[in-house]
Formats: C-alpha cells, sequence, structure tokens
C-alpha cells in the first residue's frame, strides 16, 4: 500500500509517498481503507516541521474511508461499513483531559495520509448514506472545531452575533452551523470575490483585514458601538487585538490558532476593561462528532470543497493551501 511516512526534519519538499505492508487490526481496533483525507493548518504545521514529531509518523488528522477489516473483539461494526477517523482517537466523551487528548492523528498518533490505516474501533462515526468520502473527511478537524466553538461550548443562541476571521475550512463550517442557528454573522477576509461568496453563503457584514487594519473597531462600530458576541480567533499577529476590539464588553473570544510568525499582540488592557472571555479549544469528541454529522443532516449542510489533489500531490495541495487561492476545504483523494 501507499504511504507518507515524516522525515526526521520535515518539510513540504521531503514529503514522499513509499510502499508498506498492510498492518493488522488488534484487539479493539479496525482496519481502514481509506478514500479521502482533507488539509487542515495544524497539518500544514505538522508536515512543515512546525510542531515536532517523531520521525517515520503518518501525517493527516482527517481520514474517511470503509471498515476492511475487525480486530478481536470489535463488535458494532461491519466490514465495508462507510466511516470516519477522528482528530483525538482516544477522546470519546467528556470533556478533554490529559489521558483522551494524549493522541492527535497525524500528529502524536499517525495519521491518515495512507492507503490502510488501523485505528480504535471506538474513534470511528459513521458517513451519512449520501455523502461522498471527500465530504466526510473535511469533518474530524475543521468541522468538529466549527460545531464546538458555537454550540458544544457557545451554546449560542438565535439573534447572537458572531465574528468568524477569513474563509477557510473552519471558517465557512462556522458560517453555514451559525446561519441555520440564525445567528447574526460578521465575517473578515481578504478580498473582494471571497467577500461576494461568503455574502452569497449568508454572511451579514463583512469587513477586508487587508484594507482595514483596524477592523475590530469597524466592527464594533457596525454593531451600534456594542461589540459582537462570540468571536472566533485564529491567532494572527495582530488578529487578537482585532477581535478583542470587536467583542461586545463582556463577551467571548474563542482562540483556536497560533498562526503568528512570532509573538502575537496581545491587548491585555482591553481585555480586563472590557470583562472579554478568553478561551482556548481545540477540536472535539468523537460524541461531539456525531451531533455535529446529525445536525449537518438535519440541516442539510454539505461541506464547501475547493479542490482535489491526489496523495502523490500531498506538497502541492499543501502550497496551494499556503497560497490562500482556497475558498473551504482541500481535499485528497486515494
Ligand atoms: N483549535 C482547533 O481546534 C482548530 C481546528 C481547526 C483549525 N484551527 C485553526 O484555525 C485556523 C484556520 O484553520 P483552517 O484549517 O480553516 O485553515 P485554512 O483552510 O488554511 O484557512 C485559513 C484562512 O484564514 C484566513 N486568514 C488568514 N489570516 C487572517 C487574518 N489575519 N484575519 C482573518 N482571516 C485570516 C484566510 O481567509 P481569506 O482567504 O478569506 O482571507 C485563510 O483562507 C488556523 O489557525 C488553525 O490552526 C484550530
Amino acid at each position: 500500500m501507499r504511504i507518507i511516512r515524516l522525515a526526521a526534519q520535515p518539510t513540504l519538499d521531503t514529503l514522499a509517498v513509499t510502499r508498506a505492508a498492510i498492518p493488522t487490526p488488534g484487539p479493539g481496533e479496525v482496519l481502514l481503507r481509506l478514500r479521502g483525507s482533507s488539509l487542515n493548518f495544524h497539518d500544514y504545521l505538522v508536515v512543515a516541521g512546525h510542531i515536532p514529531v517523531a520521525e517515520g509518523r503518518v501525517p493527516l488528522s482527517d481520514g474517511a474511508g470503509e471498515i476492511a477489516a475487525l480486530g478481536p473483539g470489535v463488535s458494532g461494526w461491519t466490514v465495508g461499513d462507510r466511516v470516519m477517523g477522528a482528530f483525538f482517537p482516544r477522546w470519546i466523551d467528556g470533556p478533554p483531559n490529559r489521558t483522551n487528548n494524549n493522541a492527535i492523528s497525524g500528529e502524536t498518533a499517525d495519521g491518515f495520509a495512507a492507503d490502510h490505516v488501523v485505528v480504535p474501533a471506538a474513534s470511528l462515526t459513521p458517513i451519512p448514506d449520501d455523502w461522498s468520502f471527500a465530504e466526510a473527511a473535511t469533518l474530524p478537524c475543521a468541522g468538529l472545531t466549527a460545531w464546538r466553538f458555537l454550540v458544544a461550548e457557545g451554546q449560542v443562541q438565535a439573534g447572537d452575533s458572531v465574528l468568524l476571521p477569513g474563509s477557510g475550512g473552519l471558517c465557512l463550517f462556522a458560517l453555514q452551523i451559525a446561519k441555520a442557528l440564525g445567528l447574526t454573522i460578521w465575517s473578515t477576509t481578504s478580498s473582494d470575490a471571497k467577500a461576494d461568496r461568503l455574502r452569497a453563503m449568508g454572511a451579514d457584514h463583512i469587513v477586508n483585514y487587508r484594507a482595514d487594519a483596524a477592523g475590530g473597531e469597524t466592527i464594533r462600530a457596525g454593531t451600534g458601538g456594542e461589540g459582537v458576541d462570540l468571536v472566533l480567533e485564529i491567532g494572527g499577529q495582530s488578529s487578537f487585538v482585532q477581535s478583542v476590539r470587536a467583542c461586545h464588553m463582556g463577551g467571548k473570544v474563542v482562540v483556536v490558532g497560533t498562526t503568528a510568525n512570532g509573538a502575537p499582540e496581545l491587548p491585555l488592557g482591553d481585555v480586563v476593561m472590557r470583562n472579554i472571555r478568553v478561551d482556548g479549544i481545540a477540536v472535539g469528541s468523537v460524541a461531539q462528532q456525531r451531533d455535529l454529522v446529525a445536525f449537518l443532516t438535519a440541516h442539510d449542510i454539505r461541506p464547501v470543497i475547493d479542490r482535489h489533489f491526489p496523495l502523490e500531490q500531498l506538497a502541492d495541495a499543501f502550497r496551494y493551501q499556503l497560497s490562500g487561492a482556497h475558498f473551504g476545504k482541500i481535499i485528497l483523494d486515494f
């Protein structure tokens, strides 16, 4: 089978497909025949060596495919079932803790950049019948994080306002879920063309973060000086400052990323004086992934897919992601 294993000092230029024997599932495990994966910013940090991982690690946290074999003691699944994997394969339910968060697919545990992988049976969730493998492969990181941000942790109510930065995979899911929940959506993006697409998807207000360096103030002014109830923060150099400025007094900024090269600016005075609550979240549990799928199917929401690449072109797929030209998810087909 084909497999990608990371070098000791990985870069995009060292990504290469090699061959390996198909593994055998142990007790409680299943063998998965992968059909699709999708790229996340976290995967880029791993494959480019910005998050150190063990030599030989198999990257990619998203994966969807069919069960090819069951290990001893596995029940509830049948060979041929269409399933998706989990970002945290040991986080089945309940709150995050050191134990259930200690395996991360594609970082501290092997991920999905292979034709076959062995995974814990309990980490899998079913794919809706009419969904493609590519669509399912967009959910375990980006889709689930959007769900946890808004619903599982955010506990938003219809009429609340939310700020979503950019048009990447995570934020488009958040936009779709927020729209279905009746929220007022503020989006930011870097181009007029993407702004048009965000508007078409239901964004109520859009700010170009390249053209408006003080976008946080613009957003607060646009809400009558009050600010937005819930803000997603992806950790750009000065984006936290703008997120705090855009936020309602007593509102919440949820940090999901650290994309800044170097130390991001921290507006601590504003956080204190405006009573801003700052939370961090990392993806979610298998149970929350099931809840997400139920919500998406009930509301007829399908993932926004930008482009497909074959497994052999993983490095090109990441270069495309880095170009920022994408709108939605970048898929790897197996
Ligand atoms: N903690 C978690 O559980 C979790 C899970 C998933 C993702 N994340 C984080 O969320 C972020 C996005 O991830 P992704 O996988 O969705 O990435 P992605 O698909 O590559 O999208 C990144 C998008 O971010 C937008 N962007 C970049 N700089 C920005 C800025 N200064 N202000 C506003 N938007 C900006 C761009 O949107 P435009 O092209 O529209 O300008 C870009 O397309 C990353 O920081 C990632 O680490 C965290």
